[in-house]
């Protein structure tokens, strides 16, 4: 793992974009795994500021979000779809045929499951994906506990993670209990890997990231394992380390 340590959010950011925007001018048809989250907006922030500026083009671009809420609809504010619309994909030359975000809402769950691994693999894999951390080590929606070799599932959210994120609902019980997500598995096959971490309140997820062993009580642990991860982390992050 590489680690980039900056000094602030802002600067991480920065360091995000321009990393991402670096893959994307190389690559003829970018694949990019993204995610939602306070971590990654401000890196949308510059994407749409490159975008506008005309440095780089979305247009040949394909994207993949690691996961959605089940049970609330599109246009919910706190859907992961409104989300990317709102932060990202309302402000780019994106074609939105190319986005994929995998569905909280159909009949048939594993069915979804199963096709969103189809669309990934039909993609040619994702070239970069982007992560975020929770507090208690999670990528994705995948909790503590969730066997590395899980694809895209459907998962019961923890109390910490309800918790976590209540803060964007009126209260905790409208947090969703279920989510559907990449697994471990899915994102591990993703060929390059850039993991964004601010702020104090991730500091020991960071130290044992870093320092502890590969473990599926610690689901971002398994990244140790992957040999094209960057993580940029700011200051308060590295704290602990
Ligand atoms: C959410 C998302 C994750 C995200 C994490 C951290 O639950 N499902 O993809 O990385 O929590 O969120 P934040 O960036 O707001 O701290």
């Amino acid at each position: 793992m590489k680690i980039i340590q900056v000094k602030d959010y802002q600067a991480m950011s920065e360091k995000a974009c321009e990393l991402i925007v670096e893959r994307m001018q190389k690559l003829e048809n970018p694949v990019l795994g993204l995610a939602t989250g306070s971590t990654p907006e401000g890196l949308y922030k510059c994407l749409i500021k490159k975008n506008k500026e005309g440095k780089v083009s979305f247009k040949n671009t394909t994207t993949f979000n690691l996961d959605e809420y089940v049970g609330i609809s599109k246009e919910d504010p706190n859907s992961y779809v409104y989300f990317m619309n709102d932060k990202l994909f309302d402000h780019v030359d994106i074609a939105k045929e190319n986005v994929h975000i995998p569905s909280g809402l159909e009949k048939d769950m594993d069915q979804e499951c199963e096709n969103y691994e189809q669309m990934i693999r039909n993609a040619g894999g994702i070239d970069v994906q982007v992560l975020g951390i929770g507090v208690n080590g999670h990528i994705g929606f995948n909790e503590p506990g969730t066997p590395f070799t899980k694809p895209t599932h459907v998962v019961e959210l923890t109390d910490s993670t309800r918790e976590a994120n209540a803060r964007f609902f009126a209260s905790k019980d409208e947090v969703p209990t279920h989510a559907i997500s990449m697994g471990p598995k899915t994102i591990m096959q993703s060929k390059e890997i850039l993991l964004l971490i601010s702020g104090e309140n991730k500091a020991d997820a960071v130290a044992q990231l870093i320092e502890g062993d590969v473990d599926e009580q610690m689901p971002a642990s398994i990244l140790q394992k992957h040999d094209h991860v960057t993580v940029i982390a700011d200051e308060a992050a590295l704290s602990k380390t």
